[in-house]
């Protein structure tokens, strides 16, 4: 094979963040923005790994010297490459790898899981190993435990499978609703760092065990009971629960001014319910409503110079070109 493209999606997180780190249910939901990856054939002699978004663009004759000179921020494309000859015998030489995505880092909108795994995807197809969905999602948790510690898994499955879906302990199931989700995402253009966020909630739980288990506890409760208001398509329920889960959010410290300043104007004109998503401390906000509401709320946003857009479900999750 001389060229394959492969590109995954990035998610949203609608319900369960944090919580779904110590064992709680949370709902995801692919997004139609993604990360892509090209794999092509280089001339003799030249490994090549590029990634746009970074100013990343090493090159070697040698696998060894490429790995190596991969910066600390990207380790997981090493263990990535590594893996890969690992435990399939694949020699990495005279390739190009392009990466590029248009989640923006730092977003919460899950940008590593989904290049990781628009990058084993690809190499997948280039070197015709006929791995399964559920043999990528596996590799892109080992790249995401790289980047940040002890992650939950569903960042990595929910690129990798698309749709939208109810991840408990590292099983899975496809929702659907009979209504459209219309979702606004806007950004607060603060870089969140996860592992940061996850671990001032570990360092909160030690202070405080019974006050902290019980907001999480809650923040289970409301993503079972989303699950059903989203079965049934109660879409009013479903922006209740959200607002409490921003709340129980900003009770563990995860919140900020920012995002407090969009929950506010979203919920001040109309939407049904409006939070952070992911891992918090910056990152994103999703506000649910209706279609004309949300437009309306996307200008007020913009007015005040937040980057805010709709976005749609991503059914297919990973693939290639040829899929
Ligand atoms: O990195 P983010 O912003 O997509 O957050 C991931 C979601 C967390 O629940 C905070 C962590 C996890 O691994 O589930």
């Amino acid at each position: 094979m001389n060229k394959i493209n492969s590109c995954a999606p990035g998610k949203t997180i609608l319900f369960g963040e944090h919580s779904v780190v110590y064992g709680y249910p949370a709902i995801a939901m692919a997004i139609d923005i993604q990360s892509y990856c090209e794999i092509s054939k280089a001339s003799k002699d030249i490994i090549e790994l590029i990634f746009d978004n970074y100013g990343i663009k090493l090159h070697s004759a040698h696998y060894l010297e490429l790995i190596n000179s991969i910066p600390e921020k990207f380790k997981h494309f090493a263990l990535c490459f590594q893996l890969f000859k690992k435990d399939y015998g694949i020699e990495f030489e005279n390739i190009r790898i392009h990466l590029t995505s248009d989640l923006f880092p730092g977003s919460g909108l899950g940008s590593s899981a989904s290049t990781s795994v628009a990058l084993i995807n690809a190499i997948n197809k280039f070197y015709r190993l006929d791995l399964s969905k559920e043999e990528i999602s596996d590799i892109g948790y080992k790249m995401e435990e790289v980047v940040h510690g002890s992650p939950s898994g569903i960042d990595n499955t929910t690129c990798t499978y698309g749709n939208i879906i109810n991840y408990e302990k590292g099983k899975f199931e496809f929702l659907t609703s009979p209504v459209d989700l219309k979702i606004l995402i806007s950004y607060t253009d603060i870089e969140h760092d996860t592992k940061k966020a996850i671990n001032n909630i570990k360092m909160l739980k030690e202070e405080k065990p019974d006050l902290v288990s019980n907001y999480l506890k809650e923040m289970g409760s409301i993503a079972r009971t989303a699950k059903k208001a989203l079965h049934s398509g109660n879409i009013l329920e479903m922006g209740r629960l959200m607002n409490r889960n921003q709340q129980l959010l900003s009770l563990l410290g995860v919140s900020n001014e920012k995002i407090d300043v969009i929950n506010k104007i979203a919920n001040n004109n109309g939407a049904y319910g409006s939070k952070l998503t992911g891992a918090g401390l910056g990152g994103c906000v999703i506000t649910l409503g209706e279609k004309k509401t949300l437009e309306r709320i996307s200008q007020l946003l913009k007015n005040k110079n937040i980057m805010n857009f709709l976005t749609s479900i991503n059914e297919k999750g990973v693939r290639t070109d040829e899929e």
